[in-house]
């Protein structure tokens, strides 16, 4: 028997190199290896094998087993890697390849986000409301009366149902306070709409941040302190900031932020709306919750307000604000940058 496994190992190692592609590999390996194979075949002998010399034909087959098998994983390997090679001998790595295109931030979303961070660090969170709005959210609750010119169809895109879209970011004000108790601390950068005749400086679409801070003993220092700092995070510490007394429905005293500064090419900017929120605004918000959360006599609040398409037209300095939105790749490229 030691005699027909030196044989049977002598002819499969043969017979192995003979072996030149995947298919006749497989036919090798049921040959041999096979549960009919071969080796199986042989090992059915070891019955007819004396008892004493079991252990060594045993150990003899085992290694013709393994020795066959580690061959024939040597060959899967080889000739996987042949495969590889004429694949790769197909390749002309000599051919361009194709450039990995590098994404950028619009301008726009690139100045929002750096505002975004500025108020996070402040420990302002980001709200979020509905573009398309009631009246209530859009004017009642912001003290805006009936017969004020924001409310005309001709500022103002109605739906047919009543509803509009919104005017301004200040609705999120009064969503986030129908809906959680002082303190608040919330910017809402959003979509607004107004009928404005489109041209350089003016579209129907624009986008806003609003800001809101409520609680006790909140005053015109913070309203101040607040927006100063920020603006000098955004456009740099020599930033000029300048308050004008101004007048909206829903703030009292209301002010518009003008702010200088080189990075907004060194002239005077009319910027921000900003304000007290109004008790008015406080005792409808009161109204609508059912409860006193809103106490004009307990809490108080500021709350401002800015577009932001104008000054990421002037830090990037673009001469028509369309171009913010007609996606002209050829504009949109420069600004890889950012
Ligand atoms: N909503 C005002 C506007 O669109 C800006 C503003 C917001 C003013 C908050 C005061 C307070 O012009």
């Amino acid at each position: 028997m030691e005699a027909e496994i030196a044989s049977l190992q002598a002819a499969a190692l043969a017979e192995i190199e003979t072996v030149g592609d995947r298919s006749s590999l497989d036919a090798f390996k049921v040959k041999y290896l096979g549960k009919q194979g071969e080796i199986t075949k042989l090992s059915e002998g070891m019955r007819h094998v004396a008892k004493e010399d079991r252990p060594r034909f045993g150990k003899a087959l085992n290694e013709l087993r393994q020795s066959v098998t580690s061959r024939v994983e040597e060959r899967e390997q080889s000739l996987a890697s042949q495969a590889d090679a004429e694949v790769l001998s197909r390749v002309d790595i000599s051919l361009p390849g194709i450039p990995a295109e590098q994404g950028a931030l619009h301008p726009l979303t690139h100045l929002l986000d750096r505002a975004v961070r500025i108020f996070r660090r402040l420990g302002f969170a980001v709200a979020e409301g509905p573009d398309i709005e009631d009246e209530w959210h859009c004017f009642d609750a912001l003290n805006t009366p009936q017969d004020h010119p924001a409310r005309n169809e001709q500022d103002t895109f109605y739906l047919p149902d009543g509803r509009l879209l919104r005017t301004h970011t200040s609705t999120v004000q009064i969503r986030v306070m129908e809906n959680q108790a002082p303190p608040v601390r919330i910017i809402a950068p959003g979509a607004a709409y107004r009928r404005d005749e489109v041209d350089a400086t003016h579209l129907a679409q624009f986008t806003q941040m609003e800001g809101l801070y409520v609680d006790r003993d909140v005053s015109v220092a913070d309203l101040k302190g607040t927006t100063e700092y920020f603006f000098r995070q955004l456009f740099g510490s020599e930033t000029e900031v300048r308050f004008r007394p101004h007048f909206f429905p829903f703030t009292e005293p209301s002010y518009e932020i003008d702010i200088r500064a080189k990075s907004l090419g060194g002239k005077w900017m009319e910027l921000a709306g900003c304000g007290m929120v109004d008790p008015a605004v406080f005792e409808a918000i009161c109204q609508k919750r059912g409860d006193r959360a809103f106490d004009p006599d307990v809490v108080s609040g500021f709350a401002f307000g800015f577009g932001l398409d104008r000054l990421a037209m002037n830090l990037a300095q673009v001469p028509d604000i369309r171009m913010l939105v007609e996606n002209d790749l050829r504009f949109l490229k420069q600004f890889s940058a950012l």
